[in-house]
């Protein structure tokens, strides 16, 4: 068969998981095996990443405060050789308020590099908070003591419960205190995180003054306001305090005091990133720590850092994105999950538009 009778005959098909697909995806998988999965797959990806043969592009987006204030953003990713994976993601956070939807919310997609395809297509709303969690957990493994730990989170909403289960996954947790500015909010998280099976104290929100003081580990993951943090108190912190600063990813927003952060052995994700969105925004020039697949890669390098403070600054890395939907496709795989859709107009002859697979079946009869 000839090449071209053969690109006849085959109709190439995209994956697409929807949310019915990851819904089952995480309940044939079970949430704990996907987020042992997803710190594993991760964090080999940081041990290994190499920046000439994995190139990751800055994300840029859209930043507007009409119709309602928020963002759209794309962050893309091409291993050279492998396929383009790109993940928009809009940041809206009246969403849980105003339109009973999730702040963040997020889609993914992958392209085969040799030919253009778009491979597979994927709501990334549930794969970012995962992720997210996930690559706090290896930065807690391997930057916090080692040891049962007292847990804080301030900020209560969606990306907190994966911050919680994740790190539950790679350190033992004796005690949580969890606060959010929000009281409502508050209320429900305990009933959200109950599979986890950990006891939590809600704390209210004034708790937040002296909690980087009263913890082994911090997870910061608020919608707080550009200009309107910090979102905890500038007071003595535990000397080994480790803290995975989530939810400053925009110029301007903040969640940590400048001082901690001065203090601090600062790991970024992505620093280029972080210097701009994250909280490198408040260190002096250079002075951050090495990125976090250098922290990984070196663990034993850094063991000491466990006695001591340290942050990591998550901003969100497109590389993340990548190795979840390259997981959550084999997952579907594994399942069966997800439906073929011919989303691309392949005609026959590769050299007119105007013809189909229909015209070209009619000819053929
Ligand atoms: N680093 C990453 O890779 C990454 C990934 C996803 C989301 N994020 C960021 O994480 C943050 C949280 O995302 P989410 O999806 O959980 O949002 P969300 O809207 O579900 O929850 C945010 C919570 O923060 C609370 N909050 C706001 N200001 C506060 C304050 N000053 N003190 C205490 N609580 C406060 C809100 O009441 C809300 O409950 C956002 O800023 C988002 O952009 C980062």
């Amino acid at each position: 068969m000839s090449d071209r009778s053969r690109a006849r005959r085959e109709r190439l098909s995209t994956l697409v998981l929807g949310a019915d697909d990851l819904v089952e995806l995480v309940d044939r998988t079970g949430r704990d095996r996907l987020m042992d999965l997803m710190i594993e797959r991760l964090r080999r990806r940081f041990d290994e990443h190499d920046p000439s043969t994995v190139l990751a592009r800055k994300r840029d987006g859209f930043r507007y405060d009409k119709p309602a204030l928020g963002l759209v953003e794309w962050m893309p990713t091409h291993e050279l050789g492998g396929p383009v994976v790109v993940k928009m993601v809009g940041y809206h956070p009246t969403n849980p308020s105003q339109r009973a939807l999730p702040s963040v919310i997020a889609t993914t997609s992958m392209w085969d590099s040799e030919s253009g395809h778009l491979v597979a297509l994927a709501d990334a709303t549930l794969l970012t908070a995962v992720r997210t969690g996930a690559a706090s957990a290896i930065a807690t493994d391997v930057l916090a003591v080692d040891r049962p730990i007292r847990l804080g989170i301030v900020g209560l909403g969606a990306q907190a419960v994966t911050q919680l289960h994740a790190i539950s996954r790679v350190r033992s947790i004796s005690s949580v205190v969890a606060i959010d500015s929000d009281d409502d909010i508050a209320r429900t998280f305990a009933d959200r995180v109950a599979f986890t099976g950990i006891d939590i104290e809600t704390a209210p929100p004034e708790r937040a003054d002296t909690i980087v003081g009263e913890v082994d580990v911090l997870c910061t993951c608020t919608s707080v306001d550009i200009g309107a943090g910090p979102v905890v108190g500038d007071t003595a912190p535990t000397p080994w305090l480790h803290v995975n600063a989530v939810g400053a990813d925009f110029p301007g927003k903040l969640e940590l005091p400048a001082s901690l952060v001065e203090q601090a052995f600062v790991v970024p994700d992505v620093a280029e990133q972080c210097l701009v969105e994250g909280e490198c925004q408040q260190v002096p020039a250079l002075r951050h720590g090495p990125e976090i697949p250098d922290v990984v890669r070196h663990a034993d390098r850094h063991a000491a850092r466990r006695s001591e403070l340290t942050v990591f600054d998550s901003t969100g890395w497109s590389v993340e994105d990548d190795v979840a939907l390259r997981l959550a496709v084999e997952l579907a795989g594994d399942y069966n999950l997800g439906t073929e859709f011919v989303i691309e107009c392949l005609p026959p002859d590769p050299y007119d538009p105007y013809s189909s697979a229909d015209s070209d079946h009619a000819r053929d009869r």
